[in-house]
């Protein structure tokens, strides 16, 4: 038998409970791995509390799409895995588990300077920040605004916007200034005043503006310093993107990703481990919990913890 974290009905962190289910057999096109640290991600928290509407719970809903662990077996039709390999995945249907059956495009082989923590943080926000970038045409040239770039996606943002050619200005709060500044972006308090401040951090303007807060601040900024409607992008307020003419990937908004933006989130997580092996990239590890403690984990990421919150197994 596994143990996985599953729940029964919407609500509070504590609808969060163990089970035991039968020990998963890898389908066709599919590799079975062993978790060794599964990653924890606001949206996790916001579909358990029913915030993010999703389907009707018909049988104990599993929680969790990234990881990272080792091969215990593959499926049909598998080509390149085996057992013992040490893997990263995302886009799992209950990553907070002993040992889940992922999609075999999704899983990624860990190289070695890689922790098996830092390949757990990748899968859903090193995939946003990457097609966020992409699908705005983020490069040299431009003067990118990243609301939110003390966090998992905003972190991903600056790195990736940097390497790419661009000068990053990235809000936080003022703790966290000297992380967002070794990511090579500079730091702007968010709060009132804003505007101002980030006049005085890019005098020559800000070309494009990447929303990962969520505020009306962070909306409003955007849209003061940017000309460009099509170039400014919220990744948690997608319902209101329609209404401000703003672009939106998920996060709320009713238009699907497309199939090149979903390839773009996949093709993120070798990119970004390849960048770690050189030293290139960095994830921040926060708390981890163990996985019978994932209610204290999504109490943790919904209150606002520095660094990825990771469920050892
Ligand atoms: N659309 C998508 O596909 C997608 C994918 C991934 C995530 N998301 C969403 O993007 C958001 C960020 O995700 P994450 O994983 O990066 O979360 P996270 O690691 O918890 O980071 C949260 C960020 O929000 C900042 N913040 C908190 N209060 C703020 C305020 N009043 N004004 C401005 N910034 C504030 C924090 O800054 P300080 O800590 O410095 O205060 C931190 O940088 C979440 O809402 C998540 O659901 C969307």
């Amino acid at each position: 038998m596994t143990s996985a974290i599953a729940y029964t009905e919407f609500g509070n962190p504590e609808v969060l409970h163990e089970i035991r289910v039968a020990d998963p057999v890898p389908g066709e096109d599919e590799v079975l791995v062993r978790v060794a640290a599964a990653g924890v991600n606001p949206i996790d928290a916001k579909l358990r509390s029913g915030a993010r509407p999703s389907a009707p719970i018909v049988e104990p809903r599993r929680v969790g799409a990234d990881g990272a662990g080792v091969v215990t077996a593959v499926g049909d039709g598998v080509d390149g895995f085996r057992a013992g390999d040490a893997v990263v995945f995302t886009g799992a249907t209950g990553a907070y588990a002993d040992e889940v059956a992922v999609t075999a495009s999704q899983v990624f082989a860990r190289p070695s300077r890689v922790s098996a923590a830092e390949g757990a943080a990748l899968g859903i926000p090193v995939g946003t920040a990457y097609q966020t970038l992409r699908s705005l045409g983020v490069g040299a040239g431009d003067t990118l605004l990243v609301h939110g770039g003390s966090g998992a996606v905003g972190q991903a943002i600056i790195q990736f916007a940097v390497l790419w050619g661009a000068t990053v200005i990235a809000t936080s709060s003022e703790r966290r200034f000297d992380r967002v500044r070794e990511l090579g972006a500079a730091p702007v308090a968010y709060g009132e005043g804003l505007t101002d401040r980030v006049r005085a951090a890019a005098p020559r303007g800000v070309t494009v503006a990447i929303d990962a807060a969520g505020t009306d601040e962070a909306l409003a900024v955007s849209l003061e310093l940017v000309d460009d409607r099509q170039r400014v992008a919220t990744l948690v307020r997608g319902k209101d993107a329609a209404g401000l003419g703003i672009r939106a990937f998920s996060g709320g908004s009713p238009q699907p990703l497309t199939a090149q933006q979903q390839a773009w989130r996949s093709e993120a997580v070798p990119v970004a481990l390849a960048l770690m092996a050189a030293g290139a990239f960095a994830v921040e590890l926060g708390p981890s919990f163990a996985l019978a403690d994932a209610a204290d984990a999504h109490r943790a990421v919904e209150s606002g913890v520095d660094g990825k919150i990771t469920l050892v197994p």
